[in-house]
């Protein structure tokens, strides 16, 4: 998403200037070309060499700097740009540029440019709070500046609160948002993961090997692309895809039924990414089994609800998403799935190929729709792969809106 853009990190004055390195190294890590452009009191907390020898680029600081060919810097640089973000971003640049100053090159260059820029605010939890510095940045946000918020905790001054530099993952996250064509804004889009885990006794369960993984990429990509997501997700070990994603954790495959039952009717799209366990133990005992009393034990099952085939008998408009977890005749199952689901797409998984299916960041599948398409996509991260099961998505938005009909009263 990154790859040739061309971006330029504004340096200015905070202790969290050290942190703008790791920034730095993130975006040419993703094929970003990134031009470093400093203030003079940045250069208190960090050297120009260490920006230049990082982005292979000469690093601007002089406003009266000119470039190889004689144009002026800050123009050229603001002209060719694809984003500008200013990080750390001090109160005294927000005040600056909130109250158009342009006396140094970081907030020439927001002046001269025309490309979105990316605040990652950084300062004591006092200044951060302050009236002044509030309506600067509410100033700012109304001339449509995007701003990290900054995150809680202890601050370089001594005192604890909200006034950190916003993570540098989460900085990346925003910048990749920034990028990302929104052409799922409207679509609320509710996404399952992670397997289920069916109680036995008090100590014990029957679980399967999902890790959600591919459901949390969904849910992230989605929500990049401008979905409202509600993520359910079965028990796991994962860090949250996004602080925007509101995430409703449940045990059993009953739970994930009860949970998406409740949400159907306010979404338009259903990505059933969960392995939803098919069975559960008939009994759960109150009592911890003991190989002590028992000499041997058979577990007496019964059938859990089938989820998306529910969803399939009572969808309206909703497009359906499943996945098929197969470990033999991927596509004669994925097709009988595709059907018996009346899913609008199912995503075959073999889960015997190396790099795809549970408990790794690759994934290698093929795309069925209901019109007998198949899209074979090849070994990619899951990341990648969510990218083009949402596009497969989008066009079945996008089909279903030019199919609908006039409403009467038109
Ligand atoms: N699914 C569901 N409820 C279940 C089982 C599965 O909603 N009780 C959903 C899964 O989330 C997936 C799709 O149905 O999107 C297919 O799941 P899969 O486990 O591949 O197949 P099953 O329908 O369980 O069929 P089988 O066990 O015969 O492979």
């Amino acid at each position: 998403m990154l790859k040739n853009k061309e971006i330029i990190l504004g340096v200015t004055g905070g202790i969290a200037a050290y942190k703008t390195v790791e920034l730095l190294r993130e975006l040419s890590k993703r094929g970003a070309n990134v031009h470093v452009v400093m203030t003079q009191n940045a250069q208190r907390f960090i050297t120009p060499l260490t920006f230049q020898t990082l982005s292979g680029n000469p690093v601007l600081c002089d406003m009266f700097q000119l470039l190889e060919d004689s144009k002026i810097g800050h123009v050229a640089l603001a002209d060719s740009a694809d984003l500008m973000v200013i990080a750390p971003a001090t109160a005294n640049i927000l005040g600056k540029i909130a109250n158009g100053i342009a006396d140094d090159f970081v907030t020439t260059m927001v002046m001269a440019t025309k490309v979105p820029v990316l605040f990652a605010p950084s300062m004591n939890v006092n200044m951060w709070e302050s009236d002044i510095v509030q309506r600067n940045v509410e100033r700012l946000k109304a001339h449509r500046y995007e701003f990290m918020d900054p995150a809680e905790g202890d601050l370089a001054c001594g005192s604890v609160g909200k006034g950190r530099m916003a993570d540098i993952e989460e900085i990346i996250e925003k910048i990749e948002d920034i990028f990302t064509t929104k052409d799922l804004t409207g679509q609320h889009v509710l996404i399952t993961a992670g397997p289920t885990l069916e109680p036995i006794d008090p100590v014990r369960y029957i679980t399967n090997r999902s890790t959600g993984r591919m459901g949390f990429a969904l849910a992230k990509m989605a929500r990049r692309r401008g979905a409202e997501v509600t993520l359910i997700t079965g028990p796991h070990y994962l860090s949250v895809p996004r602080r925007d994603i509101p995430q409703i954790v449940v045990n059993d495959a009953r739970e994930m039924h009860d949970a998406v039952a409740g949400c159907f009717d306010d979404c338009q799209i259903v990505i059933m990414a969960a392995a939803v366990a098919d069975f559960r133990p008939q009994d759960v005992l109150e009592e911890k089994i003991t190989k002590r009393k028992n000499g041997s034990y058979c577990l007496e099952m019964e059938k859990n609800p089938d989820i998306l085939k529910e969803l399939g008998e009572k969808k309206r408009n909703h497009i359906l998403v499943g996945f098929a977890a197969e470990t033999s005749e991927l596509m004669e199952h994925a097709e009988v799935k595709l059907q018996e689901k009346k899913l609008d797409l199912i995503v075959a998984n073999d889960v015997t190929q190396p790099g795809a299916g549970f408990g790794v960041d690759t994934n290698r599948v093929k795309i069925l729709d209901a019109f007998g398409k198949v899209r074979t996509v090849p070994l990619l991260s899951k990341d990648e792969v969510a990218h083009i099961i949402l596009d497969h998505v989008v066009k079945l938005v996008k089909k279903k809106e030019k199919d609908r009909p006039w409403p009467r009263n038109w």
